[in-house]
């Protein structure tokens, strides 16, 4: 094999991956069910489109400075004083293509080859990869009682010597747990006293329910931003449904800050400035459309949680935010890369397999789309996991038989 050793220890995304395979279903006419999204089906806020269209109107799409412009980086502190109650400087804050670059290049000015991350279970499908893309070592940790937050004894055990970082994200994708502050404080205050950094994944942070305010990390510490091990990683992607227009941003002490930059520098140079325009907008721009996707979601939760538990045998678990359900299904079979294809083959439901987030069981279902196609898409799982349903089930011209 000509490639390097960690081009072949790296698969491809399974989140995405789905996302092509229900794609091309759509295309071939089949009435296929996506509940193994992770955008918003609502636009784009109007703040940040006019503002996209003004600069390509200019002709002027220039480079930026590598780590974003001064009014994206305002934009971002502007953000992190109201969301966070900290004041920091442009020298703390790196815009970058997506959250998903920011924990990049966050890992690559970490982590030596052999070093250690550690991850509680269940994680973000690209986490492991993400450390295996530097060449460290990936460490995730279950909790004991098998639930979706080990306690912070389990992850101290799981700290060494090796370790450069802890990687969390809250609330969680795939669990859609919002981590307690009880357990924030006590990794914090373990990981400050062992130089030992902290990366919040803090992407789905207002799409918290139930009138939950979500726990941030700047809470969880005395230090100031610059002598903190606090990295806080966000974006525009979940809250403001702008996916393609790839800007996220890392909040961190200065020295780190300034070492991504560099790292970003030479591997992508800098953010699209046309997105960084439309994300300023965004943030800058009426808030309303954050409030309205969290009602949305919240709705769609309620039902979505409420069909599920109809179905009788499954297991399901409240999401506190974000866009998913993370559901047990060992009781119909505890191969869930098995089960997910069986739900695609049979009733064409796209449903996205737990030990991809190192849950082997689950399924995760995803509420972010439509609150029909959620419905419909339970009414199809419910039916052929049924042993005593009707022999088919008819949806419009297509008859799915057992
Ligand atoms: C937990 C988590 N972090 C980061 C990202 C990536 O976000 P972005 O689109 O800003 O790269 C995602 C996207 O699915 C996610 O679920």
């Amino acid at each position: 094999m000509p490639f390097s050793k960690i081009a072949n220890s790296i698969g491809a995304s399974a989140t995405l991956k789905l996302n092509a395979q229900a794609g091309r279903m759509r295309a071939a006419g089949e009435p296929v069910i996506h509940l193994g999204g992770g955008e918003p089906k609502s636009k784009a806020p109007d703040s940040a489109i006019e503002a996209g269209i003004e600069m390509l109107r200019s002709g002027e799409i220039r480079y930026t400075p590598a780590s974003g412009t001064l009014a994206m980086k305002n934009a971002i502190i502007n953000y992190t004083e109201k969301y966070y109650g900290r004041k920091v400087d442009p020298q703390n804050v790196l815009a970058s293509a997506g959250a998903k670059q920011a924990i990049m290049v966050a890992l690559i000015a970490l982590v030596n080859a052999g070093d250690e991350v550690v991850y509680p279970v269940p994680y973000w499908v690209s986490y492991p990869e993400m450390v295996r893309l530097v060449g460290g070592t990936p460490v995730a940790v279950h909790a004991a009682d098998g639930s979706f937050q080990p306690t912070v004894q389990e992850m101290i055990d799981a700290i060494g010597p090796q370790t450069k970082a802890v990687l969390l994200n809250s609330p969680n994708n795939p669990s859609g747990r919002v981590f307690d502050k009880e357990f924030l404080l006590g990794l914090i205050d373990h990981c400050e006293k062992n130089g030992v950094y902290v990366l919040m994944d803090d992407i789905y942070h207002r799409l918290v329910f139930d009138g939950r305010q979500p726990v941030h990390c700047y809470d969880c510490t005395d230090q100031s931003v610059d002598e903190s091990r606090l990295v806080v990683l966000n974006g525009v992607s979940k809250q403001f449904a702008m996916t393609g227009f790839r800007i996220g941003w890392a909040v961190g002490p200065r020295d780190l800050i300034k070492t991504m930059s560099d790292i970003q520098s030479h591997q992508s140079g800098n953010p699209c400035s046309l997105s960084q325009h439309a994300a300023v907008a965004a943030l800058e721009g009426d808030q309303g459309s954050v409030d309205n996707l969290r009602v949305e979601l919240e709705t769609n939760r309620d039902e979505l949680v409420k069909l599920l538990r109809e179905i009788p045998g499954l297991n399901v678990s409240v999401p506190e935010g974000t866009f998913y359900c993370f559901c047990n299904f060992r009781a119909f079979d505890r191969d869930s890369t098995r089960l997910a294809a069986y739900l695609l083959e049979k009733v064409q439901v796209v449903t996205v397999p737990g030990v991809e987030f190192g849950m082997e069981g689950f399924l995760r279902l995803s509420y972010c789309g439509d609150i029909d196609d959620i419905r419909e898409g339970v009414r199809r799982i419910k039916w052929i996991l049924d042993p005593d349903g009707a022999a088919e089930l008819s949806v419009g011209d297509v008859v799915f038989t057992r």
